[in-house]
């Protein structure tokens, strides 16, 4: 058995050149395909953020693949759903990496399952692209870890000053989910930048993931008689507080963050989730031009209209094919320095540069809630 080990070390010193714990993953490199692992939550209460992503992701790589693929190679997505969990994140990555051999991993939507999973990717040196997930811990995890979207310590300014300059919002209350590090982050960097601004943060109300019934937290609020409620939260908690909120009587404003963005969220919100506003890393009424090319094939694809993860999925998936396309080795380590150069790419959610702590660097959409749909507002960057 020892020995057997042994041999089998000396043979992926002469193979590879390394011993490492990169597993496999050099051979991603040797076949006629080039494996990419995605991870998302495809069903579970978040499945429309799995689900979108999936789909801009699909749209990008088949593209690719009926222009010829990368270097001759094709690109073989595999796919793993996560159900929305965070331990089931960290599995399906360590099998997509220890049993698929990826050479690249895109996900998650979630801060919670980006968290989870990219650990992992780092321990393996695996490069990992987030879509979308907005809290600053996921890219601190090392530097094999990236994302294509704005981060929180962003985005929480960015509706503090949308509150307090346009909406003239003075008193605001927030209802923070505390099993979400989305959640807690967005809390933390919308209260700091509103109380900055000279506003007042009435309460801060919690409820947990899966929570259906918030008529206690509301009732509190109710009697503080805030401007706004600001609910750093996922589509759907978001719908049932905004129905219960108007139940109760509550008519203050109800503002988010891109947590919300989901076609569900106006069925589970119903009237009660009209005129509320978020903010969101795109807008199908942008006039950039590679936001509207990427609809229009979007929609001759799947016969929808591509929500903001469907966008994120898009351009991450975008981001490491033209990362795959620079490197003279399809190895994890060439990529992973390919995809940190990238500058100025033109994608569906805006122009994307990888800083040096591997986020991008974008603006924001602000968006309102009418008539079932989203209506453009503004952008909004703090520069
Ligand atoms: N930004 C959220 C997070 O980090 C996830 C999300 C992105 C949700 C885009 C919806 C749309 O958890």
């Amino acid at each position: 058995m020892k020995k057997f080990i042994f041999g089998s070390l000396i043979l992926s010193f002469f193979n590879f050149g390394m011993i490492g714990c990169t597993g496999n993953s050099d051979k991603a490199s040797n076949d006629s395909e080039i494996r990419i692992g995605q991870f998302g939550s495809l069903t579970g209460a978040e499945a429309t953020f799995g689900q979108s992503t999936d789909k801009g992701i699909r749209l990008a790589i088949d593209a690719v693949n009926a222009a010829g693929g990368v270097k001759g190679k094709k690109i073989k997505l595999i796919t793993e759903d996560n159900q929305g969990k965070p331990d089931e994140a960290a599995a399906v990555v360590k099998k997509l990496i220890t049993q698929d051999n990826v050479l690249a991993l895109l996900g998650e939507v979630a801060s919670n399952r980006s968290l989870a999973a990219a650990p992992i990717a780092q321990q393996f040196r695996i490069p990992m692209i987030s879509p979308s997930s907005t809290n600053p811990k996921v890219t601190e995890i090392g530097n094999y870890i990236f994302r294509v979207c704005f981060i929180d310590p962003f985005q929480g300014p960015v509706m503090a000053k949308f509150a307090f300059e346009d909406l003239k919002v003075k008193k605001v209350a927030i209802l923070k989910d505390l099993k979400s590090d989305y959640s807690l982050g967005l809390t933390e960097f919308f209260e700091k930048k509103f109380k900055e601004l000279g506003g007042e943060i009435t309460s801060i109300q919690n409820f947990q993931t899966g929570d259906t019934d918030f008529k206690a937290q509301l009732t509190a609020i109710r009697s503080e008689k805030p401007d706004a409620i600001f609910i750093p939260a996922y589509y759907t908690e978001v719908g049932l507080i905004a129905r219960q909120a108007r139940q109760l009587g509550i008519k203050a404003t109800l503002l988010g963050g891109d947590g919300w963005d989901s076609p569900k969220l106006f069925e589970i919100g119903g009237e009660a989730i009209e005129g509320a506003y978020y903010s969101n890393h795109y807008s199908t009424e942008s006039p950039n031009p590679a936001t509207q090319e990427f609809i229009k094939k979007y929609k001759e694809k799947y016969s929808e209209t591509p929500d903001g993860m469907a966008a994120s999925g898009y351009d991450a998936a975008r981001v490491l094919v033209q990362a795959l396309e620079k490197v003279d080795e399809l190895t994890p380590d060439k990529v992973r320095e390919a995809i940190a150069e990238t500058k100025d790419f033109k994608g569906a959610t805006g122009t994307i540069t990888i800083d040096q702590n591997r986020n991008a660097d974008k603006e924001a959409f602000i968006v309102q809630v009418k008539d079932k749909g989203l209506k453009f507002i503004r952008t909004l960057s703090l520069k």
